[in-house]
């Protein structure tokens, strides 16, 4: 490369409007399908705003990974700063991962370090925080601790930093904290202490098909340019977001397949970017799961793939996935099935999760339904080939 060829890369066009959105620590300004948890919050923690003792409280989140707990403390942290500051009360929110911070003393240090400039040497923890608390006081402030990943720091610290409030007194604990964790970790470090100094717990579900849709359109709304993806890819992404009850998946899967666009030259995101996408972003797709399959089934794997190469659609429908499999059936001299047949086999991919299919209405077809399917997380080109190499294997 010189720098001619390398100002030309530069100044190519690019899907992306904004591709720091994309980024993990984001916090976008709305926030789309956590009114109730966000709702929750609020009426948690109002009473540090409403009332002139300004209580400490502890709430705790939890949900599986990529259900949007951390996107949620941090809208909710930002917001609630800004009100309270309408209201005159100074709130101090601070933002601590424990991948980052692997124990209590790290925090109550980088609180020292931040509100008293000192480096807390040769302090305890108990003293250093007594200097953080002095000092809030002080500046009249209050502060709103958010710890995420919770549970990579030793239960005794998880303790000892929800007994703050106890330990130093109400009066003296300018002090809230919001929790998070995955359930699954949460559940190995919850005790009854631990539950006593919580006033409450907070569950994130995985997100609906809708839910995953509406947060996917929003957030290409405000990452890409008009044009570049289309409601189909959207709810393509949105299936296996749901699948994986992960939008980490969804997010990774936009930002993989802007990056990828780029490269490339083009100025939209196709169904084969996003599975090629998604199979880097998590890896479902194994080739020994297509050795489980028998005849028919590979078969009936196979019409689905060519038809979807044919069509150059996200989606293909049974009628046109069972034309290719009765034409291939027929090269490899294999028996082929009635319709009837076809469809059972196309439910059992759907159940082991080779494809995904969906009952759709439509309103002009006489029998008013139709079923779609699609490859989610490889590209049929691959399928292809793959089955290719073992049918010339099977029937010759
Ligand atoms: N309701 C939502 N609106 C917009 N983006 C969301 C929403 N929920 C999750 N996300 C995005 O999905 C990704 C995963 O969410 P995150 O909060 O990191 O999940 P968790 O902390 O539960 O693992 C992040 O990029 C986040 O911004
Ligand atoms: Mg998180």
């Amino acid at each position: 490369m010189d720098e001619d060829k390398f100002r030309a890369e530069f100044s190519k066009k690019s899907v992306f409007r904004q591709a720091s959105s994309l980024d993990l620590s984001y916090v976008p300004d709305k926030l789309h399908c956590r009114d109730n948890t966000v709702t929750e919050l609020i009426h948690n923690f109002r009473r540090i705003v409403d009332e002139d003792e300004q209580p400490s409280i502890n709430v705790l989140i939890h949900g599986k990974g990529g259900v949007g707990k951390t996107v949620t403390s941090r809208f909710f942290g930002k917001n609630f700063h800004t009100i309270a500051l309408e209201k005159d009360v100074r709130i101090f929110k601070e933002y601590f991962n424990c991948v980052n911070f692997r124990s209590k003393s790290k925090i109550v240090r980088e609180l020292l370090g931040k509100y008293t400039h000192g480096s807390g040497r040769g302090f305890s923890d108990d003293e250093a925080l007594k200097l953080i608390l002095t000092q809030l006081i002080r500046d009249k402030g209050y502060m709103l601790l958010i710890i995420d990943e919770v549970h990579l720091l030793n239960p005794k610290e998880v303790w000892a930093i929800l007994d703050i409030a106890e330990t130093f007194g109400h009066q003296n604990a300018k002090l809230s904290i919001l929790l998070i964790s995955r359930t699954k970790d949460w559940m190995r470090i919850e005790t009854e202490r631990i539950l006593s100094r919580l006033n409450t717990k907070i569950k994130l579900n995985p997100y609906n098909i809708d839910e995953a849709k509406q947060i996917l359109q929003y957030r290409s709304d405000l990452a890409l340019k008009d044009g570049t993806i289309n409601e189909e890819i959207i709810e393509m992404i949105g299936q296996i977001v749901v699948n994986h009850e992960n939008m980490r998946h969804g997010i990774e899967i936009l930002r993989k397949c802007g990056l990828y666009a780029d490269k490339e030259g083009f100025n939209a995101i196709s169904a084969d970017m996003v599975r090629q996408a998604s199979n880097e972003v998590y890896p479902t797709f194994r080739g020994d799961i297509i050795d489980k399959l028998n005849d028919q089934e590979l078969l009936a794997l196979y019409g689905i793939a060519q038809s979807l190469i044919d069509k150059e659609t996200p989606y293909t429908i049974v009628d046109d996935a069972y034309e290719q499999y009765r034409t291939i059936c027929e090269t490899y001299d294999a028996e082929t099935h009635v319709k009837m047949s076809y469809r059972k086999y196309i439910r059992q991919l759907n159940q082991m999760k080779i494809i995904s299919s969906k009952t759709v209405r439509i309103d002009e077809d006489k029998r008013g339904r139709h079923l779609e399917i699609t490859l989610l997380d490889i590209p049929p080109t691959k399928i292809i080939e793959l089955l290719n190499k073992m049918f010339d294997k099977k029937f010759n």
